[in-house]
Protein backbone atom coordinates (compact mmCIF):
# COMPACT_ATOMS: atom_id res chain seq x y z
CA UNK A 1 0.00 0.00 0.00
CA UNK A 2 1.14 3.25 -1.23
CA UNK A 3 0.60 6.63 0.17
CA UNK A 4 3.31 9.78 -0.22
CA UNK A 5 5.64 7.07 -1.10
CA UNK A 6 5.18 4.64 2.23
CA UNK A 7 4.05 0.96 1.95
CA UNK A 8 2.53 -0.45 4.84
CA UNK A 9 2.43 -4.20 4.95
CA UNK A 10 -0.92 -5.32 6.66
CA UNK A 11 -1.01 -8.92 8.32
CA UNK A 12 -4.74 -10.75 7.59
CA UNK A 13 -7.20 -9.33 10.95
CA UNK A 14 -5.31 -5.93 11.42
CA UNK A 15 -6.47 -2.92 10.60
CA UNK A 16 -5.20 -0.72 8.34
CA UNK A 17 -4.34 1.40 11.51
CA UNK A 18 -2.95 -0.99 13.33
CA UNK A 19 -0.34 -1.89 11.03
CA UNK A 20 0.57 1.55 10.30
CA UNK A 21 0.86 2.34 14.02
CA UNK A 22 3.03 -1.06 14.70
CA UNK A 23 5.31 0.15 11.41
CA UNK A 24 6.40 3.36 13.07
CA UNK A 25 4.07 5.56 10.51
CA UNK A 26 2.44 8.25 12.36
CA UNK A 27 -0.53 7.60 10.87
CA UNK A 28 -3.13 10.33 11.95
CA UNK A 29 -5.69 8.96 14.50
CA UNK A 30 -7.37 9.34 18.01
CA UNK A 31 -10.45 7.63 19.45
CA UNK A 32 -9.29 4.55 17.56
CA UNK A 33 -13.42 3.29 17.37
CA UNK A 34 -14.32 4.72 14.18
CA UNK A 35 -16.20 7.89 16.03
CA UNK A 36 -13.76 10.86 15.83
CA UNK A 37 -12.90 10.82 11.72
CA UNK A 38 -9.12 11.81 12.17
CA UNK A 39 -8.09 8.42 10.79
CA UNK A 40 -9.87 9.28 7.26
CA UNK A 41 -8.07 8.42 3.98
CA UNK A 42 -9.07 8.32 0.35
CA UNK A 43 -9.29 4.98 -1.26
CA UNK A 44 -8.38 5.42 -4.77
CA UNK A 45 -7.74 1.76 -5.17
CA UNK A 46 -8.30 -1.58 -3.84
CA UNK A 47 -11.21 -3.77 -1.75
CA UNK A 48 -11.69 -3.48 1.88
CA UNK A 49 -13.86 -4.75 4.37
CA UNK A 50 -14.74 -2.56 7.66
CA UNK A 51 -15.50 -4.07 11.17
CA UNK A 52 -17.91 -0.88 11.92
CA UNK A 53 -19.36 0.97 8.34
CA UNK A 54 -16.59 4.15 7.96
CA UNK A 55 -20.08 5.58 7.26
CA UNK A 56 -20.45 6.32 11.52
CA UNK A 57 -17.05 8.30 11.43
CA UNK A 58 -17.44 10.36 8.39
CA UNK A 59 -19.58 13.17 7.16
CA UNK A 60 -21.78 12.31 3.87
CA UNK A 61 -19.78 14.19 1.53
CA UNK A 62 -16.26 12.85 2.73
CA UNK A 63 -18.33 9.31 2.69
CA UNK A 64 -19.16 9.39 -0.83
CA UNK A 65 -16.41 11.08 -1.86
CA UNK A 66 -14.80 8.03 -1.17
CA UNK A 67 -13.10 8.66 1.98
CA UNK A 68 -13.24 5.56 4.61
CA UNK A 69 -11.48 5.18 8.74
CA UNK A 70 -8.07 3.30 9.18
CA UNK A 71 -9.04 2.12 12.18
CA UNK A 72 -12.01 0.17 11.00
CA UNK A 73 -10.50 -0.75 7.71
CA UNK A 74 -9.32 -4.62 7.21
CA UNK A 75 -7.82 -4.29 3.37
CA UNK A 76 -8.83 -7.42 1.28
CA UNK A 77 -6.25 -6.97 -1.77
CA UNK A 78 -3.10 -4.13 -2.01
CA UNK A 79 -4.72 -0.51 -1.79
CA UNK A 80 -3.60 2.94 -3.02
CA UNK A 81 -4.89 5.79 -0.65
CA UNK A 82 -4.17 9.51 -0.12
CA UNK A 83 -4.31 11.57 3.01
CA UNK A 84 -5.23 14.91 3.53
CA UNK A 85 -2.02 15.48 5.45
CA UNK A 86 1.77 14.20 4.64
CA UNK A 87 2.33 11.02 7.08
CA UNK A 88 5.57 11.28 9.27
CA UNK A 89 7.62 8.65 11.09
CA UNK A 90 6.64 8.19 14.69
CA UNK A 91 7.82 5.25 17.29
CA UNK A 92 6.36 2.47 16.46
CA UNK A 93 3.34 0.76 18.84
CA UNK A 94 4.60 -1.88 21.02
CA UNK A 95 3.61 -4.07 24.02
CA UNK A 96 5.48 -4.21 26.52
CA UNK A 97 5.27 -6.69 30.27
CA UNK A 98 5.22 -4.68 33.43
CA UNK A 99 4.77 -4.52 37.44
CA UNK A 100 2.85 -1.82 38.95
CA UNK A 101 5.75 -0.63 41.38
CA UNK A 102 3.79 2.52 42.93
CA UNK A 103 -0.10 3.80 43.51
CA UNK A 104 0.70 7.26 45.39
CA UNK A 105 -2.20 9.33 46.10
CA UNK A 106 -2.31 12.70 44.44
CA UNK A 107 -5.62 14.09 45.39
CA UNK A 108 -8.45 12.27 47.00
CA UNK A 109 -9.58 10.38 43.45
CA UNK A 110 -5.95 10.99 41.24
CA UNK A 111 -3.26 8.52 41.60
CA UNK A 112 -0.33 8.26 40.17
CA UNK A 113 0.21 4.65 39.08
CA UNK A 114 4.48 3.77 38.69
CA UNK A 115 4.75 0.83 35.98
CA UNK A 116 8.19 -0.77 36.23
CA UNK A 117 8.30 -1.97 32.68
CA UNK A 118 10.64 -4.90 31.35
CA UNK A 119 12.25 -2.59 28.56
CA UNK A 120 11.58 0.66 27.72
CA UNK A 121 9.16 2.51 25.38
CA UNK A 122 9.88 5.17 23.16
CA UNK A 123 7.23 7.69 23.08
CA UNK A 124 6.77 11.79 22.31
CA UNK A 125 6.09 13.63 25.37
CA UNK A 126 2.17 14.07 25.18
CA UNK A 127 1.47 10.80 23.81
CA UNK A 128 -0.81 7.80 25.30
CA UNK A 129 -0.47 4.22 26.42
CA UNK A 130 -3.30 1.30 26.63
CA UNK A 131 -2.99 -0.04 29.74
CA UNK A 132 -4.25 -3.99 29.79
CA UNK A 133 -4.65 -5.85 32.89
CA UNK A 134 -5.62 -9.56 33.03
CA UNK A 135 -9.54 -9.94 33.38
CA UNK A 136 -10.12 -6.10 34.66
CA UNK A 137 -11.26 -5.11 32.16
CA UNK A 138 -10.52 -3.97 28.05
CA UNK A 139 -7.06 -1.77 27.82
CA UNK A 140 -8.19 1.46 29.15
CA UNK A 141 -5.69 4.70 27.59
CA UNK A 142 -3.63 7.12 29.83
CA UNK A 143 -1.35 9.77 29.08
CA UNK A 144 2.20 9.17 30.00
CA UNK A 145 2.83 11.75 32.93
CA UNK A 146 6.50 11.95 32.42
CA UNK A 147 8.48 12.21 29.68
CA UNK A 148 10.64 9.20 28.28
CA UNK A 149 14.21 8.58 30.52
CA UNK A 150 16.79 6.80 28.91
CA UNK A 151 18.30 5.14 31.69
CA UNK A 152 15.20 3.68 33.20
CA UNK A 153 12.07 1.78 32.19
CA UNK A 154 9.70 3.22 34.48
CA UNK A 155 6.55 5.04 33.29
CA UNK A 156 3.79 7.20 35.40
CA UNK A 157 0.27 8.28 34.92
CA UNK A 158 -2.38 9.94 36.54
CA UNK A 159 -5.39 8.03 36.63
CA UNK A 160 -8.71 10.12 38.13
CA UNK A 161 -11.25 7.39 39.49
CA UNK A 162 -14.44 7.43 37.29
CA UNK A 163 -17.56 6.49 39.72
CA UNK A 164 -19.07 3.32 38.23
CA UNK A 165 -15.78 2.64 36.04
CA UNK A 166 -14.54 -0.58 35.86
CA UNK A 167 -10.63 0.03 35.56
CA UNK A 168 -10.33 2.39 37.59
CA UNK A 169 -12.77 0.73 40.34
CA UNK A 170 -10.58 -1.85 40.26
CA UNK A 171 -7.10 0.50 40.47
CA UNK A 172 -8.82 2.40 43.83
CA UNK A 173 -10.49 -0.45 45.82
CA UNK A 174 -6.99 -2.04 47.20
CA UNK A 175 -3.28 -1.67 46.92
CA UNK A 176 -1.89 -3.22 43.29
CA UNK A 177 2.09 -3.20 43.95
CA UNK A 178 3.32 -5.95 42.10
CA UNK A 179 0.28 -6.55 39.65
CA UNK A 180 1.49 -7.60 36.21
CA UNK A 181 0.87 -4.98 33.45
CA UNK A 182 0.51 -4.72 29.78
CA UNK A 183 1.31 -1.88 28.09
CA UNK A 184 0.56 -1.11 24.63
CA UNK A 185 1.72 1.82 23.05
CA UNK A 186 2.66 4.77 22.21
CA UNK A 187 -1.09 6.36 20.81
CA UNK A 188 -1.77 9.96 19.57
CA UNK A 189 -0.24 12.85 18.43
CA UNK A 190 -0.63 15.54 21.10
CA UNK A 191 2.76 17.21 22.23
CA UNK A 192 4.76 19.94 21.55
CA UNK A 193 4.46 21.53 18.41
CA UNK A 194 7.85 23.91 16.94
CA UNK A 195 7.14 27.25 16.50
CA UNK A 196 8.39 30.52 18.59
CA UNK A 197 4.22 31.61 19.68
CA UNK A 198 3.25 32.04 23.05
CA UNK A 199 2.10 28.37 24.81
CA UNK A 200 -1.53 28.24 26.67
CA UNK A 201 -2.37 25.00 28.44
CA UNK A 202 -5.82 24.23 29.71
CA UNK A 203 -6.36 21.02 31.58
CA UNK A 204 -8.96 19.63 33.69
CA UNK A 205 -8.34 16.75 36.37
CA UNK A 206 -5.77 14.08 35.40
CA UNK A 207 -5.53 15.94 31.93
CA UNK A 208 -2.60 17.79 33.84
CA UNK A 209 -0.26 14.63 33.23
CA UNK A 210 0.19 15.29 29.28
CA UNK A 211 0.69 18.78 29.51
CA UNK A 212 3.15 18.59 32.37
CA UNK A 213 4.82 15.52 30.90
CA UNK A 214 5.24 17.71 27.35
CA UNK A 215 6.34 20.87 29.24
CA UNK A 216 8.82 18.64 31.21
CA UNK A 217 10.26 17.12 27.77
CA UNK A 218 10.49 20.38 26.37
CA UNK A 219 13.37 21.71 24.38
CA UNK A 220 16.13 24.33 25.48
CA UNK A 221 14.33 26.39 22.54
CA UNK A 222 10.88 25.61 23.35
CA UNK A 223 11.86 26.49 27.40
CA UNK A 224 12.31 29.91 25.96
CA UNK A 225 8.57 30.54 24.72
CA UNK A 226 6.03 32.15 27.55
CA UNK A 227 3.42 29.19 28.97
CA UNK A 228 0.16 30.06 30.90
CA UNK A 229 -1.49 26.73 32.31
CA UNK A 230 -4.79 27.07 33.32
CA UNK A 231 -5.45 24.21 35.59
CA UNK A 232 -9.48 23.79 35.92
CA UNK A 233 -10.54 21.65 39.22
CA UNK A 234 -13.60 21.46 41.32
CA UNK A 235 -11.99 22.49 44.80
CA UNK A 236 -9.09 22.91 46.79
CA UNK A 237 -8.50 18.99 47.48
CA UNK A 238 -8.95 18.93 43.62
CA UNK A 239 -5.81 20.76 43.03
CA UNK A 240 -2.40 18.74 42.34
CA UNK A 241 0.80 19.27 40.67
CA UNK A 242 2.09 22.76 42.47
CA UNK A 243 5.28 21.00 43.27
CA UNK A 244 5.73 19.94 39.88
CA UNK A 245 4.96 23.38 37.85
CA UNK A 246 6.94 25.28 40.39
CA UNK A 247 9.87 22.95 39.69
CA UNK A 248 9.37 23.69 35.66
CA UNK A 249 8.57 27.46 36.28
CA UNK A 250 12.55 27.98 38.27
CA UNK A 251 13.62 25.61 34.88
CA UNK A 252 11.93 27.60 32.55
CA UNK A 253 13.68 30.50 30.65
CA UNK A 254 10.45 32.55 29.73
CA UNK A 255 7.74 33.21 31.98
CA UNK A 256 5.33 29.89 33.05
CA UNK A 257 2.48 30.66 35.49
CA UNK A 258 -0.02 27.70 36.38
CA UNK A 259 -3.15 28.88 37.51
CA UNK A 260 -5.77 26.41 39.29
CA UNK A 261 -9.42 27.71 38.81
CA UNK A 262 -12.08 26.41 41.06
CA UNK A 263 -15.53 25.66 39.64
CA UNK A 264 -17.18 24.41 43.37
CA UNK A 265 -15.50 25.93 46.04
CA UNK A 266 -17.38 26.67 48.64
CA UNK A 267 -17.98 30.51 48.98
CA UNK A 268 -17.17 30.91 52.97
CA UNK A 269 -14.20 28.92 51.81
CA UNK A 270 -10.44 30.80 52.81
CA UNK A 271 -9.53 30.04 49.08
CA UNK A 272 -8.10 33.19 47.78
CA UNK A 273 -7.23 32.28 44.22
CA UNK A 274 -9.48 32.39 40.84
CA UNK A 275 -12.99 30.77 40.75
CA UNK A 276 -15.07 29.90 38.56
CA UNK A 277 -14.76 27.98 34.71
CA UNK A 278 -11.19 28.40 32.84
CA UNK A 279 -13.28 29.33 29.78
CA UNK A 280 -13.82 32.73 32.29
CA UNK A 281 -10.29 33.28 31.63
CA UNK A 282 -8.80 32.87 28.42
CA UNK A 283 -9.56 36.33 27.30
CA UNK A 284 -7.51 38.04 29.95
CA UNK A 285 -4.67 36.01 28.77
CA UNK A 286 -2.22 37.92 27.22
CA UNK A 287 -1.75 37.98 23.06
CA UNK A 288 -4.08 34.86 23.41
CA UNK A 289 -4.56 35.24 19.54
CA UNK A 290 -1.10 34.78 18.76
CA UNK A 291 -1.16 31.87 21.25
CA UNK A 292 -0.69 27.82 20.37
CA UNK A 293 -3.32 26.61 22.84
CA UNK A 294 -3.33 22.86 24.20
CA UNK A 295 -6.19 21.39 25.40
CA UNK A 296 -6.66 17.98 27.87
CA UNK A 297 -9.21 16.79 30.02
CA UNK A 298 -12.74 15.62 30.34
CA UNK A 299 -14.55 16.27 26.81
CA UNK A 300 -17.23 19.03 27.56
CA UNK A 301 -14.16 21.13 29.38
CA UNK A 302 -12.33 20.41 26.28
CA UNK A 303 -15.05 21.24 23.55
CA UNK A 304 -15.63 24.83 25.86
CA UNK A 305 -12.13 25.51 25.90
CA UNK A 306 -11.55 25.18 22.21
CA UNK A 307 -14.65 27.29 21.23
CA UNK A 308 -13.60 30.40 23.90
CA UNK A 309 -10.35 30.34 22.09
CA UNK A 310 -11.76 30.27 18.84
CA UNK A 311 -14.29 33.17 19.64
CA UNK A 312 -10.96 34.80 21.17
CA UNK A 313 -9.41 34.51 17.73
CA UNK A 314 -7.58 31.75 17.45
CA UNK A 315 -7.45 29.51 14.99
CA UNK A 316 -8.18 25.87 14.36
CA UNK A 317 -4.31 25.02 13.38
CA UNK A 318 -3.16 26.39 16.46
CA UNK A 319 -5.44 24.44 19.11
CA UNK A 320 -3.95 21.07 20.01
CA UNK A 321 -6.75 19.00 22.33
CA UNK A 322 -6.69 15.63 23.81
CA UNK A 323 -10.51 14.43 25.02
CA UNK A 324 -10.12 11.76 28.22
CA UNK A 325 -13.24 9.74 26.44
CA UNK A 326 -14.83 6.85 28.36
CA UNK A 327 -17.15 4.63 27.84
CA UNK A 328 -20.50 6.50 28.52
CA UNK A 329 -18.62 9.27 26.38
CA UNK A 330 -18.21 6.50 23.91
CA UNK A 331 -21.12 5.12 23.73
CA UNK A 332 -22.89 8.14 23.43
CA UNK A 333 -21.44 9.36 20.43
C1 LIG B 1 -6.51 9.35 24.64
C2 LIG B 1 -6.99 9.16 26.07
C3 LIG B 1 -6.14 9.44 27.11
C4 LIG B 1 -6.58 9.32 28.42
N1 LIG B 1 -5.73 9.63 29.43
C5 LIG B 1 -6.17 9.56 30.70
C6 LIG B 1 -5.31 9.94 31.79
O1 LIG B 1 -4.13 10.29 31.61
N2 LIG B 1 -5.83 9.87 33.04
C7 LIG B 1 -7.12 9.47 33.30
O2 LIG B 1 -7.51 9.47 34.48
N3 LIG B 1 -7.93 9.09 32.29
C8 LIG B 1 -7.48 9.11 31.01
N4 LIG B 1 -8.33 8.69 30.00
C9 LIG B 1 -9.63 8.05 30.34
C10 LIG B 1 -9.38 6.54 30.61
O3 LIG B 1 -8.94 5.91 29.42
C11 LIG B 1 -10.62 5.76 31.07
O4 LIG B 1 -11.67 5.95 30.15
C12 LIG B 1 -11.10 6.13 32.46
O5 LIG B 1 -10.05 5.96 33.39
C13 LIG B 1 -12.29 5.27 32.89
O6 LIG B 1 -11.93 3.91 32.88
P1 LIG B 1 -12.76 2.85 33.73
O7 LIG B 1 -12.45 1.48 33.23
O8 LIG B 1 -12.60 3.10 35.18
O9 LIG B 1 -14.26 3.22 33.40
P2 LIG B 1 -15.26 2.44 32.38
O10 LIG B 1 -15.53 1.08 32.85
O11 LIG B 1 -14.71 2.60 31.02
O12 LIG B 1 -16.55 3.35 32.55
C14 LIG B 1 -16.53 4.75 32.44
C15 LIG B 1 -17.91 5.33 32.72
O13 LIG B 1 -18.80 4.90 31.69
C16 LIG B 1 -19.88 4.19 32.26
N5 LIG B 1 -20.19 3.12 31.28
C17 LIG B 1 -19.54 1.94 31.13
N6 LIG B 1 -20.05 1.27 30.07
C18 LIG B 1 -21.04 2.04 29.56
C19 LIG B 1 -21.93 1.91 28.47
N7 LIG B 1 -21.93 0.84 27.71
N8 LIG B 1 -22.82 2.91 28.26
C20 LIG B 1 -22.83 4.04 29.02
N9 LIG B 1 -22.01 4.22 30.07
C21 LIG B 1 -21.11 3.24 30.33
C22 LIG B 1 -19.40 3.71 33.63
O14 LIG B 1 -20.47 3.57 34.54
C23 LIG B 1 -18.52 4.84 34.05
O15 LIG B 1 -19.22 5.92 34.61
C24 LIG B 1 -7.90 8.84 28.69
C25 LIG B 1 -8.74 8.53 27.62
C26 LIG B 1 -8.30 8.70 26.33
C27 LIG B 1 -9.23 8.38 25.19
S1 LIG C 1 -9.11 7.07 14.99
FE1 LIG C 1 -11.04 7.99 15.32
S2 LIG C 1 -12.21 7.28 13.65
FE2 LIG C 1 -10.37 6.21 13.47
Amino acid sequence: MAGQGMVIEVARGKTLLEAALAQGVGFPHDCKVGTCGTCRYRLDDGKISELTSSAMGLSQEQFQAGYRLACQTLPRTDLTITLDTALERTHPVVEVGGRVASQAHLTHDIVELRVDLDEPIRFQPGQYAELLIDGVAAARSYSFANPPHASNASVYFHVRLVPGGQFTGWLFAASRLGQAVTVRGPYGQFGLKPGAAPIVCIAGGSGLAPIKCMLEGASPEARRRPVVVLFGARTERDIYGLDAFEALRNAWEADLTFTPILSAEPAESSWTGRRGLVTDYIQTIPDIDHAQAYLCGPPPMVDAAESALLKAGLTPDRIFADRFFDKSQAAAA
